[in-house]
């Protein structure tokens, strides 16, 4: 496969609060631009600050949610939505409930049978394209080098789908639900190829535990062992990290 491989912005913050601020300050800015915006959302630790500081905001009168519609990268699977650990249950509790979102969507982590899965899979990807695409899409990194849960050898082309999360994975969320055996074996993911389709893209990565893989995704060859490097074939993309992310990168840019 042939891509062109762009040179992404890095933009390393002192800590993960200003982190937080200057994430929040591109969503903000691409909401004021853009009141009905499309934006593309991930769940997990890396961006509660930055939801926190939108919710902030929104309660000051600065940012109006109500035109703008939201899709979500992720949810495992099997899962039902009223599930504490529901991605659908996260999102509410960090973001929607505290804001006037009127359209916000969590692939559907029931959907049944696996021809039923493809078909909610299918019908995500139809509403994604029918809002007219994400105008900014939010990622984070796992410790895989997965951008939503696209594991280890997902392509660049790949599509909304069911996927199997890697035992790394499985073991990074045990603690949330309570031991290695509880955290699900598949979750229902945004492809590689649609998570590229999007605009605009920021990933998100703080603290040591992610420098290596940032290292990974940012300094090495572009390759579907560490899918957050597909990233760097993106025209429009930047990394935003706190310093400890950042420790490894070969060089690292300053603020
Ligand atoms: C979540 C998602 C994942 C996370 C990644 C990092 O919707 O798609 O790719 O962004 O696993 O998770 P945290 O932020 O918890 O380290």
């Amino acid at each position: 496969m042939t891509f062109q491989l762009n040179t992404p912005i890095v933009v390393v913050a002192p800590d993960y609060a200003h982190l937080c601020e200057r994430v929040a300050d591109q969503i903000s800015a691409q909401m004021q631009a853009r009141p009905n915006a499309v934006l593309g959302l991930a769940t997990g630790s890396t961006p509660l600050g930055v939801y926190e500081i939108l919710v902030q905001r929104y309660q000051n009168g600065e940012l109006d949610f109500s035109g703008v519609t939201c899709f979500n990268l992720d949810e495992y699977y099997p899962m039902l939505p009223e599930s504490p650990h529901s991605y659908q249950a996260f999102m509410q509790e960090h973001l929607f409930r505290h804001i006037n979102c009127r359209r916000w969507l969590v692939p559907d982590g029931q959907a049944g049978s696996p021809a039923q899965v493809a078909q909610s899979c299918r019908e995500y990807e139809t509403q994604i394209k029918d809002a007219g695409g994400i105008d900014l899409q939010l990622l984070g990194i796992g410790r895989t080098g997965h951008i939503g849960f696209n594991e280890p050898g997902s392509p660049p082309d790949s599509r909304s789908r069911l996927v199997s999360l890697a035992p790394q994975t499985r073991e990074d969320a045990a603690e949330a639900f309570g031991g290695f055996d509880a955290v699900p074996q598949q979750a229902v993911s945004m492809g590689v190829g649609t998570i590229l389709e999007a605009r605009e893209i920021i990933l998100m990565a703080s603290g040591a535990a992610k420098a290596e893989i940032v290292r990974g995704a940012w300094s090495g060859e572009v390759t579907g062992r560490v899918p957050a490097s597909w990233v760097r074939t993106h025209p429009n993309a930047a990394l935003y990290l706190d310093q400890d992310a950042a420790s490894r990168l070969e060089e690292t840019p300053q603020e």
